[in-house]
């Protein structure tokens, strides 16, 4: 079975765009598909309050890289509120695939890392805003 869209995920499997890593980044949270133990790991710099630079590096199948290679695409240039307001249909319209269940956490698996390491540095930033007074 092929299609523009299967054909663009392998090529994001195959190039993965923005892969590597950023030194001293604002974010930096990696985590794993429990099933699989396939792994996402994100770097970003924010400035003003923009996602100014995004790398990600990782193992895995296909979907979760492709995934994770288009949702960085995605993130640069976004603001942190729109960045947290991402969701699982956004993903799977960037995707523009049919997915199992299964198949489906790998799809989200990028999705999962960003969101936890968007709410780290909220977080983090909060207690620094509180801590400043
Ligand atoms: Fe592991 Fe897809 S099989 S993330």
């Amino acid at each position: 079975m092929s299609s523009p869209e299967l054909d663009e995920i392998l090529d994001h499997y195959r190039n993965p765009r923005n892969y590597g890593e950023i030194e001293n980044p604002d974010i930096h949270m990696r985590d794993s598909n429990p099933l699989c133990g396939d792994i996402i790991e994100i770097f970003i710099k924010v400035k003003d309050g923009v996602i100014s630079d995004v790398k990600f590096k990782g193992r895995g199948c296909a979907i979760s890289q492709a995934s994770a290679s288009k949702l960085t695409e995605k993130l640069i240039g976004m603001k942190i509120e729109d960045a947290k307001n991402l969701s699982r249909q956004d993903i799977l319209d960037m995707l523009g695939i049919e997915l199992s269940p299964v198949r489906l956490k790998c799809a989200l698996l990028s999705l999962k890392v960003l969101k936890t390491g968007l709410y780290t540095y909220l977080g983090q930033k909060l207690e620094r805003d509180e801590a400043e007074g």
